[in-house]
């Protein structure tokens, strides 16, 4: 049977329209699931949206809508955007669905039943924007670190998740699994955060309705972070298919923003010890898009709509910049300006220029028909160090490195041309003419493959121009990344630009 492999992004507030902040982990963990669906893994790769708590039952208070209204409307836009950005997500939770809330009510007992949850009163300091609680001395100024907003002093019974029991255990989990939490940076934070000390965390409400009821005390409904985690084992048949869960369970990243890491690192593992299910194998934490040097959210009103820079880039420029010009881990500054340089330095004119005059050579000296690759060569080690370098900058999660290594053999390939000049060959009616575009065909067929995972369009439309049977994504690494893999004879088609320069 084929490796399970589970890549999850968080499940994003149903309470208004989807921003470049939520694309950029949603397209790299659709990268990482194209990725590994190359190796013939079976992938799951589930996306979503977070539709209860107090954030999305104001948002439909001011629209004048019932908050299920209005929760289907903005879900229905971020399914609309992942549509136009080609994510490739193999389920999309709602945490309104019927199946959520089975799965939800099923595991809050078996938590309950194994006495890690216990009533209380809790006396808080919260904001509606994070839906979380702080202390006093988190506050910046009397007010939310996060959103600078003033927070609500509220007061109510509540059951409680002891999470203090699992200091030790959370402890001796990192120390065994240093791999869990990336990049280190974080670890580090989640680790003192640990040793500072845990405290028990309110998981219920009774001033609320919208959310999920206790099995044993439908007075109350979960606190929305409690629940909210739990999309993704609902996602995979937790409460439905024991057999399909444990296939997939334990999700091999949770990729998430780092504003939410210590709920991904601490509480989640830790309600999964309470329940006796295994923790996830990588929360993986990437920064902040900075605009203006401002985190872009929703409650700060500077948010991007993925739709428009997918009107000005396509998809896969969109695509592209997220994945090779945002390393993945650091905070990145969002520049339209800077896009825009690098999509024509990369894409239109590396990328392009280099499918473009192959192709164009190909079809005039060769009659359109593809000639053979030689079997030695220089273009044979950059294949072979592209292939390497893509595969390991993959595997830790670096999406820069990754492309890096691929557009290093695309240069490989322009320099190869520039040097062999077969323009100059034909001319000369060389018969080293042929044998040198086979060359450049397939370090180009390679280079659509390996690309494939960032802009699968512009990877699909080459394939099909060099003549190649299928869809990249049904080839199987690492045979077919392999020199001379490609069927020489094929008939080729030079077509439009794949990326047209922007002009500025
Ligand atoms: O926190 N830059 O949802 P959310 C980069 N529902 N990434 C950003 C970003 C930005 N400016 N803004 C948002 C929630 N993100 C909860 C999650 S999971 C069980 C529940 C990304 O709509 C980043 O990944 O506020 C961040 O962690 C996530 O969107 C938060 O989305
Ligand atoms: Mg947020």
């Amino acid at each position: 049977m084929a490796t399970p492999f589970y890549v999850t992004t968080p499940i994003y507030y149903a309470n208004d329209a989807p921003h470049i902040g939520h694309a950029y982990p949603t397209v790299s963990a659709d990268a990482l699931a194209r990725w590994r669906r190359l190796w013939g893994d079976d992938v799951a790769f589930v996306t979503g949206t977070d539709e209860h708590g107090l954030k999305v039952q104001r948002a439909a208070e001011e629209q004048g809508v019932a908050p299920r209204q209005w929760a289907d409307r903005t879900s229905a836009r971020y399914r609309d955007a992942w549509r136009e950005l080609d994510i490739s997500n193999t389920d999309f939770i709602r945490t309104t669905e019927p199946r959520h809330y089975e799965a939800v009510q099923q595991f809050l007992q078996v938590v309950y039943d194994n006495g890690y949850i216990k009533l209380g009163t809790y006396e808080g300091l919260y904001c509606v924007a994070c839906e979380a609680y702080y202390t006093e001395d988190e506050l910046v100024d009397g007010k939310c670190p996060i959103h600078a907003r003033p927070v609500e002093l509220v007061t109510e019974e509540n059951y409680f998740f002891e999470l203090s029991r699992f200091e030790d255990v959370l402890l001796e989990h990192y120390t065994a699994h240093p791999e869990a939490i990336q990049p280190e940076s974080r670890r580090n934070e989640v680790l003192s955060f640990i040793r500072s000390g845990l405290r028990d965390f309110s998981m219920s409400r009774t001033s609320l309705t919208w959310g999920i009821p206790l099995p044993w005390d439908p007075a109350h409904v979960t606190y929305v972070w409690f629940e909210a985690l739990f999309n993704y084992c609902t996602a995979v048949g937790y409460g439905q298919d024991r057999a399909r869960f444990d296939h997939y369970w334990p999700a091999n990243y949770h990729l998430v923003g780092k504003d939410i890491v210590r709920f991904h690192a601490v509480y989640w593992p830790a309600m999964l010890f309470a329940a006796g299910e295994a923790p996830p194998r990588c929360v993986f934490a990437h920064g902040h898009l900075l605009v203006g040097g401002e985190k872009m959210s929703k409650t700060a009103f500077n948010q991007i709509a993925p739709a428009d820079l997918v009107a000005d880039f396509g998809s896969d420029g969109v695509r592209y910049h997220f994945l090779a010009d945002q390393r993945f881990g650091p905070d990145g500054d969002f520049s339209h300006e800077a896009m825009v340089v690098r999509y024509n330095a990369d894409l239109a004119n590396n990328f392009g220029n280099l499918a473009n005059r192959v192709l164009k050579m190909a079809t005039s000296y060769c009659d359109g028909v593809a000639p053979e690759a030689r079997a030695e060569g220089p273009l044979v080690d950059a294949v072979a160090s592209a292939v390497e370098g893509m595969t390991r900058g993959m595997e830790r999660v670096d999406f820069a490195g990754a492309l890096g290594a691929v557009w290093d053999l695309i240069r490989a390939a322009n320099s190869y041309i520039e040097a062999q000049e077969p323009w100059k060959l034909h001319k000369a009616g060389d018969p080293a003419t042929g044998p040198v575009l086979g060359d450049c065909l397939e370090a180009l067929r390679v280079v659509a493959l390996l690309a494939s995972p960032a802009i699968p369009r512009a990877s699909a439309a080459l394939w099909g121009r060099l003549g190649l049977p299928g869809r990249p994504e049904d080839q199987r690494l690492p045979d077919a990344a392999g020199w001379g893999h490609g069927p020489s004879g094929t008939s080729l088609e030079q077509g439009a630009p794949l990326f047209p320069r922007i002009e500025t």
